[in-house]
C-alpha cells in the first residue's frame, strides 16, 4: 500500500465537538485510503516513512464534505414549474395536477441507462469540484421494481467509476405513480415487495419515504419502514416539510438514521428526535427555491442536543443546486447556523446521517477524504457565495483528477 505524507497543511480537523479544531502547519499521513496519522508536521514520529510527499503550500484543509440528501438519477428539468410558481402556483398544486415529482418520473423512465448515467455523472462531477467525497443518492424517481433498480445502479456505477463514496437510498415511497392513481395502498404494497429484492441486488444502503399530505400518510409509511427493518436496512424520512404530519416521530419509533426537511417540526418531533439520536438534515435550497417562510427549529434543535446536518437535496422539483458550498451559505443567512455548525453539518454530522463513523473529521483511522481550499479561515466557506475556493479533492486517499 502506498502511504503518502500530504503537509504544508493548515487542518481543519473537527475532531472535538466543539471548535474548528484548527492545526497550523499541519499534515496528514495517508496509507491507503486511511488517514494513519494528522497532526502539527513538527510532531510526526520520527519513524513514520512516505512513499511519496505533497506539499500543500498552506491551504487550508477540512474533512471531504458529505453531501447526505440528493436525489441525484433523474432525466429532464421543471423550469416550467419555476414559472409556473413565480406565478402563483404552489408546489402542491403543481404535485395535485399531476405535474411535480410525477413529471421527472416519466422523463426518467423514458430516458435510456447511458443517458441516466451520463447526466448524474455530470451533476456528480459539479459537487465533487466543491470538495464533496461521499454523496449520498436517492431513487424516487423510476417508481417501479424496473426503473428503481435501473436508477439504483446508475448511482452504484458512479460509485465504482468515480473517486467518491456513493451511498444509496431506496425512495420508492416518493409519490404515487400514474399506474397506481386512487390506490395508494397497493403501491405501497408493491414497493414492499420490491425492496428484498432491490436490497438482495446490492443496492440499498438505507429505506427513506416522503410522509406528506401530497405523497404517503404516518400508516403507510409504517408499512414502507416495517418491511426495511425486516431486512434490517436502516430508515429515514422526508418529515415535516410542508405540513406536520407526525413524520419525525414515527421515524424515531423506527430508531431513524435521519430525518430531512423538518421545516414544520414541532416539539413533539424534536423531543422523539432526540431520544432516538436522528440527525436532523436540513435543506437550505428546497426552502429557498420553493420560497418558504417557516424555517426548522434550529433553536430547539440545538437546545435538545439533536445533531444538525446540511445536504443540497439536489432535485429538478425543489432544489435545483449543484453547490454545497451555497447550502453551507444559506444555512447560515437562512436558518442561522453558525459557519463551524454548518461545515459540521456537511461533514462529521452528515456523515451519522448516513449511518458512517469512518469520515468527517480529520484524525487517525478516519478514511482519507479530505479537501484543499484557498482561503484564510475555515469561516469563509460559508461567507463567500458563487466562489469556489476549492483546489484539491481526495477521496478514499485518491486525488479527483483535475
Ligand atoms: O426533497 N420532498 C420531496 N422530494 C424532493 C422533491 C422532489 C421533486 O420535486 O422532484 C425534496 O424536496
Ligand atoms: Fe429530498
Amino acid at each position: 500500500m502506498t502511504t503518502t505524507l500530504w503537509r504544508g497543511a493548515r487542518l481543519v480537523t473537527l475532531a472535538d465537538a466543539r471548535g474548528w479544531g484548527l492545526v497550523e502547519r499541519g499534515a496528514l499521513l495517508v496509507d491507503g485510503a486511511t488517514i494513519a496519522w494528522a497532526g502539527a508536521e513538527a510532531d510526526l514520529p520520527p519513524s513514520a516513512r512516505a512513499d511519496a510527499e505533497i506539499d500543500l503550500g498552506g491551504a487550508l484543509v477540512t474533512p471531504g464534505l458529505v453531501d447526505c440528501h440528493t436525489h441525484l438519477v433523474y432525466a429532464g428539468q421543471r423550469a416550467g414549474e419555476f414559472e409556473q410558481r413565480l406565478e402563483g402556483a404552489s408546489y402542491e398544486d403543481i404535485a395535485r395536477a399531476g405535474g411535480g415529482i410525477r413529471s421527472t418520473v416519466a422523463a426518467t423512465r423514458a430516458a435510456s441507462d447511458a443517458t441516466l448515467f451520463a447526466m448524474a455523472r455530470e451533476r456528480a462531477l459539479a459537487l465533487m469540484g466543491e470538495g464533496v467525497t461521499t454523496l449520498e443518492i436517492k431513487s424516487g424517481y423510476g417508481l417501479s421494481a424496473e426503473h428503481e433498480a435501473r436508477c439504483l445502479r446508475v448511482a452504484r456505477r458512479l460509485g465504482s467509476e468515480l473517486p467518491l463514496d456513493v451511498r444509496t437510498t431506496c425512495l420508492s415511497a416518493h409519490a404515487l405513480p400514474p399506474e397506481y392513481a386512487g390506490r395508494a395502498d397497493e403501491y405501497i404494497d408493491a414497493v414492499c415487495a420490491w425492496l428484498p429484492a432491490l436490497h438482495a441486488e446490492g443496492l440499498v444502503d438505507a429505506v427513506d419515504a416522503f410522509c406528506e399530505r401530497i405523497a404517503f400518510s404516518v400508516a403507510q409509511t409504517r408499512r414502507v419502514f416495517e418491511a426495511a427493518r425486516s431486512l434490517g436496512l436502516p430508515v429515514k424520512l422526508h418529515a415535516e416539510q410542508l405540513s406536520d404530519s407526525g413524520g419525525a416521530a414515527l421515524a424515531a419509533e423506527f430508531g431513524a438514521l435521519s430525518c430531512e426537511h423538518l421545516e414544520h417540526l414541532s416539539d413533539a418531533g424534536v423531543a422523539a428526535m432526540a431520544r432516538a439520536r436522528s440527525v436532523a438534515v436540513l435543506l437550505p435550497g428546497a426552502y429557498y427555491f420553493l420560497r418558504e417562510t417557516q424555517a426548522p427549529p434550529v433553536a430547539a434543535l440545538r437546545a435538545a442536543g439533536v445533531p444538525i446536518a446540511i445536504a443540497t437535496d439536489h432535485n429538478p422539483g425543489s432544489s435545483p443546486t449543484l453547490s454545497p458550498l451555497l447550502m453551507l451559505s444559506m444555512a447560515c443567512t437562512l436558518f442561522r447556523l453558525t459557519p463551524e455548525e454548518a461545515l459540521r453539518g456537511m461533514t462529521v454530522h452528515a456523515a451519522r446521517a448516513l449511518g458512517l463513523r469512518d469520515r468527517g473529521t480529520l484524525a487517525a483511522g478516519q478514511r482519507a477524504d479530505f479537501a484543499a481550499w484557498d482561503v484564510a479561515h475555515p469561516n469563509e466557506l460559508a461567507y463567500w457565495f458563487g466562489r469556489n475556493p476549492c483546489v484539491r479533492v481526495i477521496a478514499g486517499g485518491v486525488e479527483r483528477p483535475a
